[in-house]
């Protein structure tokens, strides 16, 4: 048994203690490894904004919009001809050494006025650093095509800049993606537009706003949604102005080589983008939205045979320190201020609130549970995410009607003289995993689903209900993403990110969580030495039980909490795994095979497959997605032990008459 010590404390103070212990080992992301020796000095750096003071020697980029070239040239000209040098990039250095954070912490000078000046919504957060009048030549050479004539730091707004890719912060054992570095030198790399004009060579992004968005955890898509969305959506709708409505193309930050971009991750970006583009392509979904690109495509795209130039470049998620530099002119001893971008842990909005929400709400807080209808922050992004999305499309519904049409085709259910809305029709999606948390018997299961022709109403007439297979892994654009989900009249899969998607289904569409069995047994121990009591927490041998809690949302269902999706848990048991299956009815032993040192990794309950019974997917089909009269005790009844129903719609019994609004409802164990 693992014992492990929480604290020399009074009694009083354990329950207190019990909660935070609970708080942390739920919280699963591990802390950042930030070096200890670094302490932020307490001096303020005001940067002006160069739009409303500040001299500038050159044409600003964003007046010169639209200029392509044709030219074949290849950068590294550029870089000659104007006698650049430009940093060698270490590659042998190690991306896992710990570098020591040295300088002046920066913090955004505008954040902390209240004046109702109308700023930009980067301009809220501590976190955003942002350079203008920047190109890339050549293999990730950066230079600057415009600058200041003061060298004072309170209008430095062309900085030399490092960004730093730090993946020992993250630490998760997988190597760094070393492409995603930048380093610029505002005096040396330092390039006039009139000149760079003349020779023709560098294009300018007709987009005005490029923002790369780094979070600790960007690489997993519920992570991404709950932390990065979250902040940019708070700062977004902070913002004094409908400048955020200028078109921005996202690119993100993904820290490991080994992982990429979701067409997850461009399809909620494309949600952060009221309008639709304009032009003559805005018909189609797929060729109208600016979706989100990769860090990489910034900074060492694939073709890399342009200058490509930027009129706005913002960097969130990172923490800015800066430190006096000498100029590299060595003729003039001057210094300037060199900033480094660190990643930080999430996009700072801390101190921005979103419009008609009073409370935001923490996805891991037991305290969650207290006013469960408090938190509102999930609702509201999850409504500006769809409603964004659905004015990138023509006509949604018809789009949805044809994509279920296709779904019923390809199944021989309808054929091409079906030309109706389908909406007789119940789609149940089955998420499936390709790797870790594999479903093992979900085509049995859809085979069940799909043989059964005793489903009913509770009418009592037949009721068309058609599994299928969902696989957020399989799909090839973010718009067939978008619209296999809003296909959907119900979600079943196990807990994990591939739930995510979820967002994205219908209002009322139902989810179904499978939590995983987790033997958890949580047991705290006090003894007392010299009259204080010494208290002990037995650690539980099934590690991860925020995955499978049933009190609160888990932090899946926190996505999903008081939107209007109806979401239901449903806890698996033992016979969910295969692992040490037949061993041993005790659970003694079973414990011992399931911990053993060959079986404790697949065990872990974010990698072990699964299976579930059948009768769990019809049953929930049947009580809960076929329903048609939504009284909520009718509802309690048919969840009897079963299922925890975390986000429901229903009515009162008393105003059951079918005009009756339906009303939002938690009911947890
Ligand atoms: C801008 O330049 C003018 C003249 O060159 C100077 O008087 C003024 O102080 C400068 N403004 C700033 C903010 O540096
Ligand atoms: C850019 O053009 C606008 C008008 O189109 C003008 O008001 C502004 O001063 C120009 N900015 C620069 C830096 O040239
Ligand atoms: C670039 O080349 C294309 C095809 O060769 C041509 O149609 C276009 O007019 C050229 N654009 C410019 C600005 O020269
Ligand atoms: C680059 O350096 C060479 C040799 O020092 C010099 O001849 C040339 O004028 C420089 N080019 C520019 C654009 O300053
Ligand atoms: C949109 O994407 C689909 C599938 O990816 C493709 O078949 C279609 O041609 C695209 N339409 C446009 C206008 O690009
Ligand atoms: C270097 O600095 C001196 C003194 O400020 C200046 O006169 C000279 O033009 C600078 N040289 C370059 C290449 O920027
Ligand atoms: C730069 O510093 C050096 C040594 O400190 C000094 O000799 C030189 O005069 C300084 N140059 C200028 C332009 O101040
Ligand atoms: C980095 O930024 C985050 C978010 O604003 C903040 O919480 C954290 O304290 C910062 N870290 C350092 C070392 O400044
Ligand atoms: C299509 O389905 C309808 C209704 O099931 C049936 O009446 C019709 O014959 C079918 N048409 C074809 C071409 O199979
Ligand atoms: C029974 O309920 C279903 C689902 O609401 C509906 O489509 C159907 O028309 C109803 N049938 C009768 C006979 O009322
Ligand atoms: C998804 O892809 C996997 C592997 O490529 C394949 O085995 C599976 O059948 C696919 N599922 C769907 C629903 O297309
Ligand atoms: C998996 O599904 C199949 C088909 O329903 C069923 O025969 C099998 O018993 C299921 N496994 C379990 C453990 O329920």
């Amino acid at each position: 048994m693992n014992r492990r010590p929480i604290f020399l404390l009074p009694l009083l103070f354990v329950s207190i203690l019990l909660v935070l212990s609970n708080y942390y080992t739920s919280f699963h992301l591990k802390s950042q490894s930030v070096d200890d020796s670094f302490s932020p000095p307490q001096i303020e750096v005001h940067r002006t904004h160069p739009q409303t003071h500040g001299n500038y020697t050159q044409t600003s980029l964003s007046n010169t919009s639209q200029h392509h070239v044709n030219s074949t040239a290849t950068n590294i000209d550029i870089a000659k001809y104007f006698n650049l040098t430009f940093p060698k990039k270490n590659n042998n250095a190690d991306p896992f050494a710990p570098q020591k954070r040295t300088g002046t912490v920066w913090t955004s000078p505008t954040k902390h006025q209240d004046n109702n000046e109308k700023y930009h919504w980067w301009q809220y957060s501590d976190t955003c650093f942002a350079v203008d009048d920047i190109c890339r030549a050549f293999q990730n050479q950066w230079f600057y095509n415009r600058k200041y004539h003061t060298n004072n730091i309170n209008q430095q707004h062309q900085p030399s800049f490092e960004l730093k890719y730090m993946p020992y912060a993250y630490s998760r054992g997988t190597w760094a993606d070393t492409r995603i570095q930048m380093n610029v030198d505002s005096t040396s790399q330092f390039v006039p537009w009139e000149k760079l004009k003349e020779l023709n060579v560098c294009q300018v992004s007709p987009v005005p706003y490029h923002v790369v968005l780094q979070s600790n955890y960007n690489d997993m898509i519920g992570e991404f949604y709950l932390r990065t969305m979250l902040d940019l959506y708070k700062l977004i709708s902070s913002t004094h102005t409908s400048i955020s409505q200028d078109e921005t193309q996202y690119y993100v930050h993904i820290a490991y080589e080994n992982k990429k971009m979701l067409d997850a991750h461009k399809l909620m970006l494309s949600g952060m983008h009221p309008l639709r583009p304009t032009g003559n392509n805005a018909v189609h979904p797929n060729s109208s939205i600016r979706w989100a690109k990769s860090a990489v495509d910034l900074m060492e795209p694939e073709h890399d045979g342009v200058c490509q130039c930027y009129s706005k470049l913002i960097f969130c998620g990172y923490n800015a320190t800066y430190t006096r530099q000498s100029l590299h002119n060595t003729s003039d001893n001057s210094t300037q201020n060199k900033f480094d971008l660190w990643p930080s842990t999430f996009v700072d909005a801390a101190s921005t609130e979103i419009k008609g929400v009073t409370s935001s709400c923490d996805p891991i807080s037991p305290l969650l549970a207290q006013d469960p209808y408090k938190c509102q922050v999930y609702a509201k992004l999850k409504a500006y995410l769809l409603s964004n999305i659905e004015s990138h499309y023509n006509n949604i519904e018809d789009s949805v009607a044809e994509y279920r049409r296709q779904i019923l085709r390809e199944r021989n259910l309808i054929n091409e003289s079906y030309n109706g809305d389908t909406r007789e029709w119940a789609v149940v999606g089955l998420a499936q995993r390709s790797s870790r948390r594999v479903w093992l018997n979900l085509t049995q299961i859809m085979d069940v689903c799909n043989n059964n022709s005793q489903f009913r109403y509770q009418n009592d007439t037949q009721a068309n209900v058609v599994c299928i297979e969902v696989n957020v892994e399989n799909t090839t654009t973010p718009h067939e993403q978008f619209l296999l989900h809003r296909s959907l009249d119900a979600l079943i899969g196990v807990h994990g990110a591939q739930m995510t998607q979820a967002l994205f289904m219908r209002p009322t569409a139902h989810v179904l969580e499978l939590l995983p069995w987790i033997p958890s047994i949580r047991k705290v121990h006090c003894s007392f030495v010299f009259r204080v009591p010494l208290c002990m927490s037995y650690k539980a041998y099934g590690r991860g039980s925020w995955t499978a809690r049933t009190s609160i949302p888990t932090p899946i269902g926190i996505m999903f909490h008081n939107t209007d999706l109806n979401h239901y848990g449903y806890s698996l048991n033992r016979s969910s795994l295969l692992l040490c299956e037949g061993v041993s009815s005790s659970p003694e032993l079973d414990k011992e095979c399931l911990t053993s040192k060959e079986n404790a990794d697949k065990f872990a309950w974010d990698k072990r497959d699964f299976r579930v019974n059948h009768s769990v997917v019809m049953e929930f089909i049947k009580r809960f997605v076929l329903r048609t009269a939504h009284v909520c005790k009718d509802l309690i009844d048919e969840a009897r032990r079963e299922f925890v129903m975390y986000n429901v719609w229903c009515r009162n019994e008393s105003d059951s008459s079918d005009g009756a609004p339906l009303e939002l409802k938690h009911f947890y164990r």
